[in-house]
């Protein structure tokens, strides 16, 4: 891909763990592959930390190294990277800061795309600082998650924000959607003919929907015990999944076109009522275990988490989709942290044949199933019932498999890098609109009211299984189990 879209890529929080970790790796990865970005543009990075520009490239070379390039560093390419970057030394309190900022990208070439990789709180001050130095205009502004922590607070700084930038200029972060695997979702179901017939009520009997974690807290204990699972992982990633899982052909790859079909199935979600929570949302929080053998702590006694804490780190749920494609077809979604392994991946039931004239094996759960697996190594799977070599007719689950990395042994794009580059070429389909945001917290908001008023402690469960006994229960109720229950 050949660009020519100059750019000025300022990053706010350019000493924060997710420029560390993510961002600076994904531009670094970008211009290594030569060519998709444009030879003229910048980066300016914005912290406090470093008091100059040499000050900053030795953050970066002492902090951003170390997680670049998974196939080994290019030397070469490390240091042409670093001649791309100019450093803006900013205190966020001191509104005068922005002149500098301001005199700092003046002359700089293309668009101008300001990343807040900041908490939230500062989204507001510094939406406004831009505007006093007139920095809004051919601007685009990147948000990242989470935006807020209710309705009202994600819809104040949305206010706020759209008085300074039009819907247009406003690029909200969900990095699920820049995975390779989720585009693929939209590959699969959009460019086959096959699957549509069969996406849906009629043939469809569940769908499962896990983003599964070996990690825990990590440094992050003190956001996370004032976040927990169900806004940290499900407001957002884990409802943009299901929205695409679930939406209907869009007209086009265009961005509204996309969304506005999100949008329809998060409209459509059945609201939970208050009174039912109990049977469709469990809450958990991970103590003391062991993951693969290794002893870790319970998240209570995580640095920065409150030692009472009643945070949930898991959340399981049965979601509806009220509309003629979906209606009474249960989807569960589940995530947590310090689970079993690390697995993202959407489990589509189909219904067992009506009449089996093989007996009674055609009509057992492990045929008739698509698994689609996001991460850790991509893979779409379809098991169904083939005949067991020999005398007789045995029937036994076999499975077509589609491993993406022997198809494809090149040009894997990490989500930050496919994301970035969207920015600096005005490509919104994969960021999240503001009515898309809207409707995810609307629909959550029942059960944050609910989990903080009734005082529903989350239900305990060991470091390294799969969360508390009630969410298996729950599929249970439905004559169902999560995939890894059933071998
Ligand atoms: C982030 C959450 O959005 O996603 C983290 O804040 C979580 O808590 C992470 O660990 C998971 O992302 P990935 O890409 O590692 O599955």
């Amino acid at each position: 891909m050949q660009t020519d879209s100059s750019f000025t890529f300022v990053l706010f929080g350019g000493t924060g763990d997710l420029s560390m970790r993510k961002i600076l790796p994904a531009l670094y990865e970008a211009h290594r592959a030569g060519g998709m970005l444009a030879e003229s543009g910048r980066i300016v990075a914005v912290a406090r930390h470093a008091e100059d520009r040499d000050g900053y490239l030795q953050w970066v070379n002492e902090n951003v190294k170390s997680h670049v390039s998974k196939n080994g560093l290019d030397e070469a390419a490390w240091a042409s990277f670093l001649k791309r970057i100019d450093y803006v030394k900013l205190d966020l309190g001191k509104p005068e800061d922005f002149a500098l900022l301001r005199d700092a990208v003046s002359g700089l070439p293309g668009i101008r795309v300001f990343y807040l990789a900041t908490g939230p709180s500062l989204f507001v001050p510094i939406c406004r600082a831009l505007a006093s130095v007139g920095l809004n205009e051919n601007a685009r502004i990147v948000l990242e998650k989470p935006l807020g922590y209710d309705l009202k607070s994600s819809n104040a700084i949305n206010d706020a924000v759209g008085e300074i930038f039009a819907e247009e200029q406003i690029y909200r972060i969900d990095h699920y959607l820049g995975k390779e695997p989720v585009q693929n979702l939209l590959a699969l179901r959009f460019g086959n003919a096959l699957f549509e017939p069969l996406w849906r009520r009629e043939w469809v009997e569940s769908i499962q929907i896990t983003i599964a974690e070996e990690l825990g807290v990590e440094a992050r204990g003190d956001f996370y015990d004032n976040t927990g699972a169900l806004r940290d992982m499900v407001q957002n990633h884990l409802l943009q999944l299901l929205s695409i899982v679930a939406m209907e052909p869009p007209h086009s790859m265009d961005s509204d076109s996309v969304r506005d079909e999100k949008l329809r199935v998060l409209r459509a979600l059945k609201p939970v009522d208050e009174r039912d929570i109990g049977k469709v949302a469990v809450r958990g929080q991970y103590h003391a275990g062991g993951i693969r053998g290794t002893p870790v702590p319970g998240y209570a006694t995580e640095p920065g988490v409150k030692k009472d804490s009643t945070t949930e780190t898991f959340v399981a749920l049965k979601v509806e989709i009220e509309n003629w494609r979906w209606a009474g077809v249960p989807f569960f979604l589940r995530t947590g942290k310090r689970l079993a392994d690390r697995v993202a991946e959407i489990v589509v039931n189909f219904r067992p044949v009506p009449h089996s004239a093989l007996g009674s094996p055609a009509l057992r759960p492990g045929a008739n199933r698509l698994v689609i697996r996001l991460q850790p190594n991509e893979t779409i799977r379809l098991y169904c019932l083939a005949k067991q070599p020999g005398e007789g007719m045995n029937l036994a689950s076999v499975h077509l498999d589609l491993a993406f990395d022997q198809f494809f042994r090149e040009g894997q794009m990490e989500a930050y890098q496919r994301l970035l580059l969207d920015v600096i070429n005005g490509r919104l389909a994969l960021f999240v609109r503001r009515d898309e945001q809207e409707a995810a917290w609307r629909w959550v908001e029942p059960i944050l009211n609910e989990w903080s008023s009734a005082n529903r402690p989350p239900k305990p469960y060991a470091a390294g299984t799969w969360g508390p006994a009630a969410s298996s229960a729950m599929l249970a109720q439905h004559g169902t189990c999560w995939l890894e229950e059933e071998n």
